[in-house]
């Protein structure tokens, strides 16, 4: 097995080729991908030919899969829709291939880091693109280690060993800072955290969840908060997705975030996503 890694833009992200996902890795292999994964935090594979069972046993190489906790949004899923640690990414209403876990239809998404509102966030998502549209619908992965080595020294400083809280409102799509959370998912997370691999240094927050930071006058906070996502969000160090089928793509939610771009609605948009289960945020 011969592996070529490519770096796909200078913020983030590396393109693995020659591997059949179908395929067991060997050592070397698996050892070559858990560091390619680590130095680039984004890893793409185009071409792939992959079933869910494939899919899931390709994502244990990283841990263990993560669970199904969230509610879906936008399709009615039946009660035992969240046994499956597979999840169906679509705007089809219908239940088709989705099996009745589809999920965040249309429409753009703020950049978030997944489950982060969590005591104990997912590490990886794994996507796999099964159907894509023809315009848009683009993945946007952001590199936090580049974000918090932007964040103005003084700033830095005075938000070491800060807590915000991470909150994700299901009735609300945005969070909205100062609205009524009570029902919504929450929990303080670290501003900034350490890779437990790495042992670099990562912001911790975004436009879609982070509410507030913790202890701080609110005014001051929303400021600091804004300043904050505008350099998570700094397209110099933000790297675009455009999907094609056979595409299977996952990042660290640990040291990136995402969003999504808007798409023609009327166009189907399939991708089956895993998750990789985590350990609790450590500060940085
Ligand atoms: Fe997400």
């Amino acid at each position: 097995m011969s592996l070529t890694i490519k770096p796909v833009s200078p913020a983030i992200g590396a393109e693995i080729e020659g591997l059949d996902l179908r395929e067991p890795l060997d050592a070397a292999g698996r050892g070559a991908i858990l560091d390619a994964f680590h130095e680039y935090i984004l890893l793409l594979f185009r071409g792939q030919d992959l079933t869910e069972d494939q899919q899931t046993t390709f994502a244990t190489t990283f841990g263990e899969l993560g669970k199904r906790t969230v509610g879906a949004r936008f399709v009615k899923a039946p009660k035992d829709a969240y046994a499956s640690p597979v999840m169906m990414v679509t705007n089809r209403s219908d239940e088709g291939p989705t099996g009745g876990t589809a999920s965040f239809g249309d429409g753009d998404m703020w950049f978030h880091h997944d489950t982060c509102f969590y005591p104990v966030p997912n590490i990886v998502t794994m996507l796999y693109g099964i159907e894509v549209t023809s315009q848009g619908g683009l993945t946007r992965v952001s590199n936090m280690y580049r974000a918090y080595d932007n964040i103005p020294g003084a700033l830095r400083d005075r938000l070491e060993g800060r807590t915000v809280l991470q909150v994700y409102d299901y009735n609300r799509y945005r969070i909205d800072p100062g609205v009524d959370l009570e029902g919504a998912r929450s929990h303080s997370q670290p501003i900034f955290v350490t890779h437990p691999v790495t042992g670099k240094k990562a912001l911790y927050v975004n436009r879609t969840m982070t509410a507030c930071i913790e202890g701080m006058d609110k005014a001051e906070s929303d400021a600091i908060l804004d300043e904050l996502f505008d350099i998570a969000e700094d397209d110099r160090i933000v790297h675009d997705h455009r999907w094609r089928v056979g595409d299977l793509l996952m990042w660290d939610n640990r040291c990136s975030t995402h969003a999504r771009t808007d798409f023609p609605g009327e166009e189907s948009r399939v991708l089956r996503r895993c998750t990789v289960a985590g350990k609790e945020p450590v500060h940085a």
